[in-house]
């Protein structure tokens, strides 16, 4: 009788610890589910000084790159055979934008747009580490003259996945002591830049770039090597603050508005009340968002994986380094246990979601979940990216009618969002996956650098109109 009676507690105790748990993980941030039949995404509204633009990246979108560490890898093959980049694709001339950038900015006109964020080439502006290419400063000055002279502010991203060869050679990030590097570029561009634009991200998604070129060896250098990749993370994470620091002391420098740029992408159970999916979901996103969240908001970083990395750092000046916090947002993951940690590891498509031709799904409220989420930093916010892979622009139309609905939703709730960037202006050049994906506003082709603007920009479009009618508080 005692027997059964503390079999039966225990039996309890294990149920309400078993839920506990599950109760835990779920409410760490919660899964958003809107009915969008019953949602008029037609109600929307932003601030009046919002800033609306597009997003590219040098490397995707400039051409003409040599003596990176991306051209580098395009002549690279892994050891199971497959080229680096998918179909052998090189960058190339990509949508010619170094030339064609007078054009670009009157397809942005069309849009409505106020704002453009763009990264700068280091490997053009230093060719070595000792010299200066003058001629690819006064591009870029050119680039802001005329971005300015037809009503667009720029934005500048210092470092957005490129780097020059030489960098590279040395050992990147890899070393502390090249942060040094870093800094003096990032001084030589505020020098030349400095006067015409305010906002500045220092780095684009550093989780990202160190999980694809450390963690899976999807990016150069193309390594395999989890402690590498925390310490490549804590480096990055010096190396913003560093550069943080030396704008500020430079003439004007005060007056500069420099942030960086977290990608969330919400790590979620395949199954909800699966413990071991969430558990898996739970570790997945400690290191993917946590770490660098956490980093920023209490000056203490930790990327912990259980049997492979455990890296601690105390950084405690880090959270006084951002005047805003820059957000990427395309999706959310799920992860499902089955028996191999490894395997359990690798990233589903959500269940019952439509994919997207990036193979996550379309999950728009995960857009404001993410801007929940951020702003437990207590930083302005800006939508640096977002975007859907959709070549055949039958998704795009609602995507961005519905992730627009889930940014006003935000703002109305007070979040304190300035602005939003679709990623991206023009089709381009999608790192590892070549040229096999369409994110782009205006299509293009190829082979004749056409630009065709798409029926689903319309949204897009068509909600900047609205605004510049209607909005303004
Ligand atoms: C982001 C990245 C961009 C672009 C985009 C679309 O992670 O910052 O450069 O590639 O994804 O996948």
């Amino acid at each position: 009788m005692k027997f059964i009676k503390i079999l039966f507690y225990l039996v309890i105790v294990l149920i309400a610890g078993y839920f506990a748990a599950i109760f835990y993980f779920h409410s760490r941030d919660p899964l958003v589910k809107w009915d969008w039949k019953k949602i008029n995404t037609d109600k929307v509204c932003y601030p009046k000084d919002f800033l609306w633009g597009t997003a590219t990246a040098a490397y995707q979108v400039e051409g003409g790159f040599h003596n990176n560490n991306w051209t580098w890898w395009e002549k690279q093959t892994r050891a199971d055979g497959r080229p680096a980049i998918l179909n052998h694709d090189t960058c190339g001339r990509a949508d010619d934008d170094w030339n064609l950038y007078p054009l670009d900015i009157k397809l942005m006109k069309k849009l409505g747009v106020n704002s453009y964020r763009f990264s700068v080439a280091w490997s053009k502006i230093m060719p070595t580490p000792d010299s200066i290419n003058i001629m690819a400063l006064k591009h870029y000055q050119e680039l802001c003259d005329t971005l300015l002279a037809n009503g667009i502010e720029p934005i500048i991203t210092l470092f957005h996945f490129t780097y020059p060869f030489w960098f590279q050679q040395i050992g990147g990030f890899e070393k502390t002591e090249n942060i040094k590097y870093f800094v003096q570029f990032s001084r030589i561009v505020y020098k030349a830049l400095g006067g015409r634009v305010k906002y500045w991200v220092t780095i684009n998604e550093p989780v990202v770039l160190v999980y694809s070129a450390y963690f899976i060896g999807e990016y150069p250098p193309g390594k395999q090597d989890p402690k590498l990749t925390a310490v490549v993370l804590a480096n990055l994470l010096k190396a913003h603050q560093a550069v943080y620091n030396a704008i500020k002391q430079m003439p004007g420098g005060q007056e500069a508005k420099i942030g960086i740029v977290k990608n969330i992408m919400q790590m979620d159970p395949y199954r909800r009340y699966n413990l071991l999916d969430n558990l898996i979901a739970y570790f997945a996103d400690l290191n993917f968002n946590q770490s660098l969240l956490s980093a920023f908001s209490t000056g203490k970083f930790h990327f912990y994986m259980p049997g492979m990395v455990n890296k601690k750092m105390l950084l405690p000046d880090l959270p006084q380094t951002l005047d805003f916090i820059g957000l990427n947002y395309y999706s959310h993951n799920a992860f499902r246990f089955v028996g191999d940690l490894d395997k359990s590891l690798t990233a589903l498509p959500y269940p019952g979601e439509p994919l997207t031709d990036m193979g996550y799904t379309v999950y728009p409220e995960g857009l404001y979940r993410a801007i929940k989420r951020i702003a437990k930093l207590h930083k302005p916010i800006i939508i640096t990216e977002n975007g859907i892979a959709d070549s055949l622009d039958t998704q795009r139309y609602d995507f961005i009618k519905r992730s627009l609905y889930a940014l006003s939703k935000a703002i109305s709730e007070g979040y304190d969002v300035r602005g939003y960037f679709y990623w991206s202006l023009l089709d381009n050049f999608e790192w590892n996956l070549g040229y096999s994906q369409r994110f782009g506003l205006y299509k293009v082709n190829f082979k004749t650098e056409k630009r065709t603007l798409r029926k689903g920009a319309k949204a897009f479009v068509e909600t900047i109109d609205k605004w510049q009618r209607e909005c303004f508080r």
